[in-house]
């Protein structure tokens, strides 16, 4: 078993770390945050994640898994340190590389010793990073390192169920030794296990990514084509998922995607392609595609009540999808924005992400519960695929709203059992 170190406890960092201890290894893990760390160290994770917080209070009690106050202590016992810090977007779409250099040189100062380490970025980054960014500081610090990429698959909301049973493992290597050292890492798992270099792991996440991102646009995009034509999407998504060659899972079309990866990494993919004249076209059509996409929610309300000035809206799902308290990027805001500034009064309701959303719109009013915000509005927008929304009644709406306007942005509920109600989808 190894004795490895985190760097970063997001989704990312504490989950795969919160696994790799109940597989057996050492996990020691340190991030910036005193306030996190302090949370993590008591067993409190900052943010929802289904199990986390019964699977982190375990591998504390066993004790194998800690926090520390510094890097130098985090990386003290380690043969391998994991670098799980974000990669966000730079105003101009680009990836920002600055907590992982920051991270890499506090690693580097606290590397006293000559131990030489495995050192892996699981962060999400662009090819040639890991060789230009993290290799460059360590040498110049003159330590004893391997290099590794392991791209993480997670799905949030399902995190840590991802990271105890991932379908496939990436692993990039700098040479067969770091390799050996990698596979021995997820020697438990049973699944595909594919290594290869550095760089190309780096290239297979931004891949995934583009290509689940291109599927959702393509399902928008024909959604929207059937609504043109007058013809249901469902009936056209089934014939098309019986060609073989085209798998029709992830193919739910809606009021388009959201949340820490899908956007930031195709727009960082298309930046940096755009440098190196690779005009990436059909990743441009993408974003755009997935920019207006939820223009589409509003105008199934408008076309139902008219002008939406004085209209109470019930905006259901506040977070980027179901199951997670995670705001970034949720669809949640520009739906909400453009109900605002057409005078609409907008009442939001989500099992978890309330107050991470008032922070970003503190002018959407925040109900107790979906019933609250449905309490005598004209419309409601389901913006999020919560198992407790795909569970509300034609009976629920009808008792509750004005004007029982229902907008399923998700696709959750079935329009059969919908009788009496207002009911819209897109496609
Ligand atoms: N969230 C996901 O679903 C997901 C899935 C797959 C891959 N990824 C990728 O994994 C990476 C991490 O994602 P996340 O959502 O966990 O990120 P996050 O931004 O939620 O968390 C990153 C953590 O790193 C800490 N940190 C920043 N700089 C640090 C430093 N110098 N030293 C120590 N800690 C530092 C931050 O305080 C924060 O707690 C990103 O590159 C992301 O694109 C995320």
């Amino acid at each position: 078993m190894a004795s490895i170190a985190i760097v970063g406890l997001g989704p990312v960092g504490l989950c795969s770390g919160v696994a790799f201890a109940t597989q057996g290894h050492r996990v020691v893990a340190v991030d910036i945050d005193s306030k996190r760390r302090q949370e993590i160290a008591r067993g409190k994770p900052p943010f929802y994640e289904k199990g986390i917080e019964a699977a982190l209070r375990k591998v504390l009690r066993q004790k194998r898994f800690s926090v520390a106050e510094t890097m130098e202590e985090a990386i003290g016992p380690s043969t391998v340190v994991f670098l799980c810090v974000g990669t966000p977007s730079r105003s101009d779409g680009s990836m920002d590389d600055g907590a992982l250099r920051d991270a890499v040189k506090s690693l580097a100062a606290a590397w006293k010793d000559e131990k030489r380490r495995t050192v892996v970025v699981k962060s999400t980054v662009l090819p040639g990073t890991a060789d230009g960014v993290v290799r460059p500081i360590l040498e110049a610090a003159r330590r004893p390192f391997r290099l590794g990429v392991n791209p993480e698959f997670l799905r949030e909301g399902r995190a840590l169920e991802d990271a105890l049973r991932p379908d496939r493992i990436v692993l990039g290597a700098d040479g067969p030794e770091t390799a050996r050292i990698l596979k021995g890492l997820y020697r438990s798992a049973k699944c595909p296990l594919f290594s290869t270099d550095v760089k190309t792991a780096e290239a297979v996440k931004y891949a995934t990514n583009a290509f689940l991102a291109t599927k959702v646009a393509f399902a928008d995009e024909l959604a929207n084509l059937c609504d043109a034509f007058g013809i249901s999407y469902d009936e056209v998504h089934k014939g098309l998922g019986l060609d073989p060659r085209i798998n029709p899972r992830f193919l739910v079309p809606g009021v388009g995607f959201g949340g820490s990866c899908l956007p930031k990494d195709v727009r960082a993919l298309v930046a940096a392609g755009r440098r190196r004249g690779a005009e990436p076209v059909l990743l441009e059509g993408v974003l755009a595609q997935n920019d207006q996409q939820y223009l589409r929610a509003i105008a199934r309300l408008e076309e139902e009540l008219g002008d939406l000035k004085g209209k109470r809206i019930a905006l259901l799902g506040l977070a980027f999808k179901g199951d997670t308290d995670d705001v970034r990027e949720t669809r949640a805001v520009p739906i909400a924005r453009t109900l605002l500034s057409k005078g609409a009064l907008v009442i939001g309701y989500d099992p978890l992400a309330g107050p991470a959303f008032s922070a970003l719109l503190p002018e959407v009013k925040i109900a107790d519960s979906a019933k609250e915000a449905l309490d005598g509005a004209d419309g409601v927008v389901l913006q999020a695929d919560w198992p407790a929304f795909s569970r509300l009644t034609a009976k629920d709406f009808l008792t509750a709203m004005a004007t029982p306007v229902v907008v399923d942005g998700r696709r959750i509920l079935d329009p059969k059992k919908m009788q009496g109600v207002r009911f819209r989808r897109i496609g």
